[in-house]
């Protein structure tokens, strides 16, 4: 079993040009498969919202959905870097809210840091978790929870003024101590100049090459139905297998075809006698 990395492989990994890849993960088999897999680090996103919960949004979920699905991520992967993805309102409205809902991730759910979402706006906050002693990782560029303010789900610093405040939000978050940062839907000229900047690992999640990749893994794995992203790889078609296996359940059941002879229990004692005992009911 391959040994569990700490925020000094993933400075490493930067220094030495190893990329990092990493998905998210919102249940016990994703996170235990994705374990197997190998992979660097597990995000248990807010996106679970969407994903898992059939929302439209992040916006509704809440500490106690993100709390449960961690611990379920931790138990499926023991031995796997894991990211704690703050939800909406866990963290806007205060310092002292956004430290005691940090500290719920690592104190109940053994997450190994937390996101959250916001770069110039959210430095305070990032700061303060940050004294506490938990790591943060940053998100910049696309931020859904306050996509309203960006005017919907659209990609970020694509004209020079819009990718100036990019930057601004890459160097404050570093500024203010969290020890990576994530950048989302951003042109890869752009992130390419963060990640040379800054220190700290950046990782991309449709935001072109840097030190590491994010996809979602229902994305990935062609469960989410919803829409797909222009920066998705789609590796397998989980719902089109899923699917099938439904329809050819179904059929089965219906043409009486399952369960046969090797899916079920057999008698223990000769028939002779279970029928003697029919008969005492008969
Ligand atoms: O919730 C999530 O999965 C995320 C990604 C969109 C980066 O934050």
């Amino acid at each position: 079993m391959a040994k569990k990395k700490s925020i000094l492989d993933f400075h490493r990994m930067k220094k030495e040009g190893e990329q990092v890849a990493w998905i998210t993960a919102y249940d016990f088999p994703t996170a235990s498969f994705g374990e197997a897999a190998g992979m660097d680090m597990l995000l248990v996103g807010d996106s679970l919202g969407m994903c898992t919960l059939g929302y439209h949004s992040t916006v509704p979920v809440t500490m106690e959905d993100c709390i449960s699905h961690c611990q379920a991520v931790r138990r499926g992967a023991p031995n796997t870097w894991i990211i704690g993805d703050m939800p909406f309102m866990s963290y806007q409205s205060s310092d002292v809210k956004a430290v005691e809902n940090a500290g719920r991730f690592l104190k109940e759910a053994d997450t190994d840091c937390i996101k959250l979402e916001g770069g110039v706006r959210v430095a305070e906050r990032i700061r303060s978790i940050t004294d506490a002693g938990i790591l943060v990782m940053g998100h910049i560029g696309l931020t859904p929870q306050s996509s309203g303010l960006l005017g919907g789900h659209k990609a970020q610093g694509r004209d020079v003024d819009n990718a100036r405040l990019v930057i601004k939000d890459a160097l404050s978050v570093e500024q203010a101590g969290a020890y990576a940062i994530l950048v989302e839907a951003v042109p890869p000229e752009v992130t390419a100049f963060i990640a040379h900047k800054l220190k700290i690992p950046v990782y991309s999640i449709g935001a072109g090459p840097c030190d590491g990749q994010l996809l979602i893994s229902a994305d990935l794995l062609g469960q989410f139905q919803s829409f797909t992203p222009k920066f998705v790889k789609k590796y397998a078609d989980l719902a089109g297998v899923s699917i099938k296996a439904f329809e050819d359940y179904i059929k089965d059941v219906k043409e009486g075809v399952f369960p046969s002879g090797e899916h079920v229990y057999n008698i223990l004692d000769p028939i002779e006698k279970f029928e003697a005992l029919f008969k005492e009911f008969a």
